[in-house]
């Protein structure tokens, strides 16, 4: 699904480990939608018998983040969710050798979550470092896409909200279209979230991506309140090479998934520069 595939160690057996640390992943999530504050909450645990917050990390990772969110914040459930089992195998195991019992991990995929969850019944929704999907032809695929935010506005609870974070530039831009043509307020848009944000739970792509130089790109948004027809019109280009900066010699960070296409990019001006410079 990305580029930057987890390494598996020897022995690793995938069934083995979906069937070791079964007891954190929900192979048939929907039968809770509507119903997840209440029906994972510990019994016989004091207080209100629900959960306070659901947050829906979406393309978890190994789940580092969650990890340390949930341990965090105690009565918010937390929903892990990827679309790749290797995923779900490490994020299950993280959340058990953690001891956290308000993590819930879930193999799906981010058009699933209309089945998965009730409408309003979602408070937050995180999207750390999603596989950027920098082709065209790919692009339905990416998480911020207009259909997937049109999907999250159903299952967010209102004043609720969306939050990106990526190292890639061009799909923080075409991010900002997409909020903008699913009618979302943008709360905060930064172009150095490290600075803006310092105390912020890192990911294990945010650690890794960083060291190799890259800044992190944020963005965050609530749906607009909108009576009227909601309609889908995508409008804005859908290939992420047009929202590469005009100066790419500048770039000194080239986002995972498009070292090729920048290369292309480059060598074609440095032709049309030479071929100027001959006549
Ligand atoms: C680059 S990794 C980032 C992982 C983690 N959030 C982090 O920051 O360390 C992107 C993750 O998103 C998942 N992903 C990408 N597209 C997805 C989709 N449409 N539905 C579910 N998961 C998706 C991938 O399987 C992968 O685990």
């Amino acid at each position: 699904m990305h580029g930057m595939h987890a390494r598996l160690p020897k022995n690793f057996v995938l069934e083995e480990r979906l069937e070791q640390y079964a007891q954190v992943i929900e192979l048939d999530p929907t039968r809770y939608a509507g119903h997840w504050a209440e029906a994972c909450h510990p019994l016989g645990t004091s207080g209100t018998g629900h959960y306070e917050r659901i947050h829906v990390d979406l393309g978890c990772g190994k789940g580092a983040f969650v990890v340390q969110e949930a341990t965090r914040n105690p009565e918010t459930l937390y929903i892990a969710l990827d679309g790749e089992p290797i995923c779900i195998a490490y994020t299950a195991q993280h959340v058990m050798e953690a001891g956290l019992s308000n993590v819930v991990v879930v193999p799906a995929l981010g058009s699933q979550v209309t089945s998965i969850f009730a409408p309003g019944e979602v408070h937050a929704i995180t999207l750390n470092f999603p596989t950027p999907f920098p082709r065209k032809k790919d692009a339905a695929k990416r998480l911020t896409i207009i259909e997937r935010l049109m999907d999250y506005r159903t299952i967010l609870a209102e004043g609720s909200t969306v939050l990106l974070k990526t190292d890639s530039y061009p799909l923080w831009r075409f991010t900002q279209t997409q909020f903008d043509l699913a009618h979302y307020q943008v709360l905060w848009c930064s172009d150095d979230a490290h600075a803006e944000r310092p105390d912020d739970t890192l990911t294990e792509y945010e650690q890794r991506l960083c060291a190799q130089g890259a800044t992190v790109y944020a963005i965050e948004a609530t749906p607009l309140a909108w009576t009227g027809p909601l309609k889908i019109e995508q409008t804005a280009s859908v290939s992420l090479i047009d929202y590469l900066p005009d100066d790419l010699e500048s770039l000194s960070y080239v986002p995972h998934g498009m070292q090729g296409s920048v290369i292309n990019l480059r060598n074609r001006k440095k032709h049309e520069r030479n071929r100027q410079k001959r006549r």
